[in-house]
């Protein structure tokens, strides 16, 4: 697949303050489209750090990953729009209902543009967790396989999904489901934190992802600029492997 690289990549500003994000912003902003803000810094910052990513030219991916009654999901994403989010997230274990309801916010908008992304399964899950958690046996890739069926039923523009499964999900449900796949590491460098199926951004294109998400890689780097320039290098390089 080709493509702009730059609109490919986004950036998660997973950092605790206002002007920590604010650096990264005015760091990255002259070779990055897409930021990420999540929960820990909204919770802290609110609004204003939107406003932050929004007056710098970048696009906003609001990853509050709702999951809620249909209602109050209705509500909030009419809030996230208010924002100027042009990428918003909700668990899609919240079932049809609630997303309809998320998808209706969107239509009344009247901004279509917006990408509706469901989450599927968190990437820091292992097996013995899905045990754990929902008596089942069934593996990852089925259960995101079941949870993107249900989202692209539903209507959602995408989901949020490890590289690992992007193949099976553009075979399953074809190519015009979005797939954003965090858990992204360079290979050689550092631990994989608390992510367990991570990814190189070279085998994540490859694999036909449409976004990879990039949090410490490039937010702790000595030099962040550097680093996503190293991470464009080997989307390019998969690219050229087409
Ligand atoms: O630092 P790292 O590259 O691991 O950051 C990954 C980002 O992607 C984090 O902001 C995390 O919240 C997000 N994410 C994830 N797994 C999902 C969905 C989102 O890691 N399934």
């Amino acid at each position: 697949m080709s493509g702009d690289n730059a609109e490919r990549l986004i950036v998660a500003l997973d950092v605790e303050t206002y002007e920590k994000a604010s650096k990264l912003v005015e760091l990255l902003s002259p070779q990055v489209r897409w930021v990420k803000v999540g929960s820990q810094l909204f919770t802290r910052e609110g609004p204003r750090i939107c406003e932050l990513v929004r007056s710098s030219g970048l696009n906003l991916f609001l990853d509050l990953k709702f999951h809620d009654i249909p209602n109050t999901v209705y509500g909030a994403v009419r809030s996230a729009l208010e924002l100027d989010a042009g990428m918003l997230t909700l668990h899609t274990s919240g079932g049809t209902e609630m997303i309809r309801e998320a998808m209706r916010a969107v239509e009344e908008s009247g901004k279509r543009q917006v990408m509706l992304l469901g989450v599927t399964v968190l990437t820091h899950l292992r097996i013995d967790d899905f045990v754990t958690l929902f008596s089942s046996t069934c593996a990852p890739r089925e259960m995101v396989l079941n949870l993107a069926s249900l989202a692209q039923q539903a209507g959602l523009d995408g989901v949020v999904a490890s590289a690992h499964e992007v193949k099976i999900l553009k075979g399953h449900l074809g190519k015009d489901l979005k797939v954003v796949t965090p858990g992204i590491r360079l290979e050689g460098e550092g631990g994989k934190d608390d992510q367990v199926r991570v990814v190189t951004p070279e085998k994540a294109i490859e694999a036909g992802a449409d976004f990879i998400v990039v949090g410490r890689p490039i937010i702790a780097a000595q030099d962040p600029a550097k680093a996503c320039q190293r991470i464009f290098e080997r989307m390019r390089s998969a690219e050229q492997r087409d």
